[in-house]
């Protein structure tokens, strides 16, 4: 195989002759001149046949040249200063490595449903490649921060025999003679490997069969969920809050690029700084109440009520102290106020939504197998959770983060089905 150049680092053989592969994106011809723009995933670059600098052959199936063919170009690597690459190829020869014939995404609008039945080629478009590189850069960045911070990355069990997240949005599979569920987070077996390594994160796919039609539910989502021995709930909020602001941070630096093509207004990022503000789940009512919002104290807080409370802050929101009868059995009561358990949740601006949710857990085996009871909860698939209950049990707290609410709010997206390469929703399995 000859060295292989890509269109980002075309810069570094200026003057200098290179063949560079990929698919062509879109053409345009006048008289003498054809451009081409070629894209190989690392970028795009314009590249100009001119009919005196090619043979005649070279110059027709250049003309002839149909959307996503994939080429070899060969040509001279010139300056460009108004492109925003800064170079441009000077063609010598195009050779076809496989025709593309009626392509079915050409540059007009399509509407949503039509891209996302074809996915597996819309992925193709500049607008999606640079979602896919914000994502990525945001998953990087996740593991580098607990990297950093010195925190040991343990895996949990997709196939699980009991909910961790209600029984509601469960999807079963038979387990030879048995049920399985897909997990619906790793969080528990997380705090099992707390209690043996301190400071741990899980990060999988995680699945939740969520019967709602929402820009913001995926019924198969990645979600990181770190879970701390000796953390409280102050400590996961600040846990949270250095989280985000390192993901921001990271993203801003390394994928300005992407996010302006993605017309992302960075002004409105470039505020996430800490602190943020934190309200008592009380507090939160009474500002839905104050904006004519109806929601009582022990209501649910939607998305609709997320939206409304965020608007009055320029930054993440943190509610913290939710009513414990709408919250999970492992929440651990306040003691100052059993009515309420030590949750948090965090509420991105700008209509984000939930980005995080996280909580103290329960650490006292009673309190936890009255929990377990009260929700109805088979006791005996706890009975090894319980376990670490018994054996040394400590304070200590942890959240999750569903990567695709964070990749759909840092990109501005309107809907989270383009965060992750192929959505999985209630409508949606293929392709
Ligand atoms: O608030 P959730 O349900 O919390 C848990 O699962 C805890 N066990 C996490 C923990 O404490 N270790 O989910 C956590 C996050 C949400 O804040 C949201 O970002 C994301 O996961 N999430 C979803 N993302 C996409 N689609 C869905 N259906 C989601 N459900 C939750
Ligand atoms: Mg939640």
């Amino acid at each position: 195989m000859s060295e292989k150049i890509y269109i980002n680092h075309v810069g570094q053989y200026l003057g200098k002759e290179v063949t560079l592969r990929g698919w062509l994106y879109n053409m345009r011809s006048s008289g003498k001149l054809h451009f081409l723009q070629l894209r190989d995933g690392s970028g795009i670059i314009q590249c100009v046949v001119f009919k005196g600098n090619v043979t005649p052959e070279v110059f027709e199936r250049a003309g002839n040249l149909t959307q996503e063919t994939s080429l070899a170009v060969t040509g001279l690597v010139k300056e460009d200063k108004r492109s925003p690459l800064g170079f441009e190829l000077d063609v010598k020869n195009i050779e076809i490595i496989g025709p593309s014939v009626d392509y079915p995404i050409t540059p007009k609008e399509h509407g949503d449903a039509f891209l996302m039945f074809n996915r597996h080629l819309w992925l193709r478009s500049n607008k999606q490649t640079a979602i896919l590189k914000v994502r990525d850069e945001i998953i990087t960045a996740i593991r580098d921060f607990f990297r950093e911070r010195e925190f040991t990355l343990v895996d949990s069990p997709i196939l699980t025999p009991a909910a961790c997240e209600g029984k509601s949005t469960l999807f079963e599979t038979d387990y030879f003679d048995e049920k399985a569920y897909l997990s619906q987070s790793g969080q528990l077996y997380a705090e099992a490997a707390a209690m043996a390594l301190g400071k741990v994160y899980c990060f999988g796919p995680t699945f939740r069969a969520e019967k709602s039609k929402t820009r913001r539910h995926l019924t198969e989502f990645w979600m990181v969920e770190p879970e701390v021995a000796f953390n409280d709930l102050n400590d996961n909020m600040e846990l949270a809050e250095d989280f985000i602001v390192y993901i921001i941070g990271r993203v801003l630096r390394n994928r300005r690029a992407e996010l302006q093509l993605l017309e992302r207004d960075i002004s409105k990022l470039e505020k996430v700084k800490k602190p943020f503000p934190r309200i008592s789940y009380t507090e939160a009512i009474k500002i839905l109440n104050d904006l004519g919002n109806p929601t009582e104290w022990g209501g649910d807080i939607g998305g609709d009520e997320e939206t409304l409370v965020s608007s009055k802050f320029d930054r993440p929101v943190i509610i913290h102290r939710y009513p414990t009868d709408i919250k999970a059995f492992y929440m651990k009561r306040d003691p100052q106020d059993p009515k309420v358990v030590l949750a948090m949740d965090v509420i991105g601006p700008e209509g984000a939504g939930e980005l995080i949710g996280g909580s103290q857990r329960e650490d006292d085996y009673d309190a936890l197998l009255a929990r377990i009871k009260e929700q109805d909860l088979p006791v005996e698939a706890f009975d090894w959770y319980l376990d670490l209950r018994k054996y040394g049990s400590v304070p200590h707290s942890g959240f999750g983060m569903g990567v695709e609410r964070m990749v759909r709010w840092i990109c501005g997206l309107h809907h989270v089905r383009e965060t992750i390469p192929f959505a999985r929703m209630m409508d949606k399995i293929r392709p």
